[in-house]
């Protein structure tokens, strides 16, 4: 169903972050997966798919990456990242601009690394990190169980802004907003 534009800004607001929640728990859901665009050197832009891991309810959102990964090179030069999500059922767009935090080794890592299971393990668990040259193209990834959580770590995403766009044949609907002090302040734009 589209979003219903005659409420307020807020509770779109609000019911978006609700589904945002669901997909972390619904696995087919459209908004499990979304893309992340981090500054690489020389303001260069990179965008890669990422998981939605969890909705805080602070609006954070948590994402899982390898420590070694570029992604979080870039984060610590650049913290300020943008993160899409689309609904094709829903023909619906939600872009945010978010500051990234980096977590690595603390409790709240360890809390989510004590509850993957063995085989999402394995993905943090690999020898070489990621992007690094093989020698060819059949060579098998070889895994070290003694890495443990040494290079689980998590993306915290603070939103500051929001940009939805809804696509409809009774006419687009655009909103954007900034959080301020926890609250939404949002506006109709033209799409
Ligand atoms: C469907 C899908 C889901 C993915 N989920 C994640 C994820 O949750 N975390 C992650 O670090 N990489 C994930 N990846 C891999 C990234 O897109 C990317 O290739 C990898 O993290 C390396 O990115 P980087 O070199 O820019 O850091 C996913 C890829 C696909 C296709």
């Amino acid at each position: 169903m589209n979003i219903d534009f005659t409420q307020s800004a807020e509770s779109i607001i609000t019911d978006l972050f609700k589904d945002l929640e669901l997909a972390t728990v619904e696995r087919k859901h459209p908004f499990r997966f979304c893309y992340l665009a981090t500054t690489e050197v020389d303001n260069v832009p990179a965008q890669r798919t990422v998981v939605l891991r969890k909705v805080l309810p602070s609006k954070e959102m948590l994402i899982y990456t390898d420590y070694r990964s570029s992604k979080l090179q870039e984060i610590k030069q650049q913290p300020q990242v943008s993160i899409l999500f689309y609904h094709s059922e829903k023909q619906l767009q939600i872009r945010f601009q978010a500051i990234a935090k980096i977590h690595h080794q603390d409790t709240r890592c360890l809390i989510a690394w004590n509850k993957l299971n063995d085989h999402n393990k394995k993905d943090y668990q690999i020898e070489l990190p990621p992007g690094s040259d093989l020698p060819n193209l059949e060579e098998e990834l070889s895994h070290n169980p003694s890495f443990d959580s040494n290079f689980f770590s998590m993306i915290s995403l603070n939103p500051i802004n929001i940009d939805v766009l809804q696509l409809s044949r009774m006419g687009h609907k655009r909103l954007v907003g900034q959080l301020e002090n926890g609250e939404w302040i949002a506006r109709r734009v033209v799409p």
